[in-house]
């Protein structure tokens, strides 16, 4: 029997000082419901599956309510998960009616022979299997009304950071930097190793601030913001979404820890690959089969939380 292990992530960027103690608290709470459910024997999958539906409650957190709003000023959530054991994943991008995306994708990964749903499809496919859909207006918060108010004033007045597009290959690493630094990238997940040995990962995002209604971004692509494979390593990802989504980072960072490399290396290797590649920020936690772990970022924080058998840890920096 192997022992349980768990690592979450709010996000990687500047999180404030004020908001600190939200962040904290928020993986911390995270942590618990998914430690409990390793601890009673249960599955990775059920495990990152209950981290992340909290984390999604959670308003602090660029996922479920209190996301980032696209342009026009809607709530659009990607999520996804995976089942390292069974090879199994399920996802759903840019739905606006459900209120916990990672358990859509979840009814996705049990309920059907396809993977990946978006939109109205991915709606009626969670409602059909007895999701409730609820108004758009229920995830959007007037906190986030505001700062999409200043996003969009500050896009009219030409500056570079108003939205998230990216144009890092013409622009290069250097203008892309100053542009995406001190941006919130609240994006969540959790990877799990259960007492059977399987691994399991999950991403939860409402993606990035102001941007244009459709947009999917790294953290529900399979093998981009999320991944898990028993022969290879589970990883969840965060950041700016275009430059991981490029590289396909999550699957890079575990063909590292399938090729041998230990994950505490392989997941800072994958930080420092997407930041001489692509100018890319953002942050990484990685979990291979054998207990062995890594987390990176090299954003100024990441909110992140570790349970193994020593007991439960958060931080905000790695
Ligand atoms: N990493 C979240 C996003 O770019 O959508």
């Amino acid at each position: 029997m192997r022992t349980p292990i768990l690592l979450v992530h709010g996000g990687a960027w500047a999180i404030p000082e004020d908001a600190a103690a939200a962040h904290e608290n928020g993986v911390r709470n995270a942590l618990d419901a998914g430690h409990r459910v390793l601890t009673r024997g249960g599955s990775a999958i059920d495990a990152v599956e209950a981290a992340v539906t909290v984390l999604e409650d959670d308003p602090t957190f660029d996922a479920g309510r209190g996301s980032f709003l696209t342009s026009d000023g809607r709530v659009q959530l990607d999520a996804l998960l995976m089942d390292g054991g069974r090879m199994k994943a399920g996802g759903v991008a840019c739905v606006e009616r459900i209120r916990n995306p990672i358990q859509a994708a979840r009814l996705v990964l049990e309920q059907s022979p396809h993977v990946y749903f978006v939109g109205a499809g991915a709606e009626e496919f969670a409602q059909s299997h007895g999701m409730p859909l609820i108004e758009n207006a229920e995830l959007v918060l007037d906190r986030e009304r505001e700062r999409l108010k200043i996003a969009r004033e500050r896009e009219a007045a030409g500056l570079a950071d108003a939205t998230f597009s990216g144009l890092e290959d013409d622009k290069g690493p250097e203008t892309a930097i100053p542009r995406v630094i001190d941006s919130s990238h609240d994006t969540v997940g959790a990877v799990a190793l259960d007492t059977d040995g399987n691994i399991a990962a999950a991403t939860s995002t409402g993606g990035t601030l102001n941007k244009t209604p459709g947009r999917v971004g790294d953290s529900s692509l399979i093998g981009c913001g999320c991944y898990a494979d028993n022969l290879s390593a589970a990883v969840s990802l965060t950041g700016w979404g275009e430059p991981i989504m490029k590289l396909v980072l999550g699957k890079w960072a575990t063909d590292r820890v399938a090729a041998g490399t230990a994950p505490a290396f392989a997941a800072r290797e994958a930080i420092s690959y997407l930041h001489n590649r692509l100018g890319g920020h953002g942050g990484i936690i990685l979990l291979g089969p054998d207990g062995r772990f890594g987390m990176a970022h090299n954003t100024p924080a990441m909110a992140w939380g570790l349970a193994t058998e020593h007991g439960l840890e958060t931080g905000l920096k790695i």
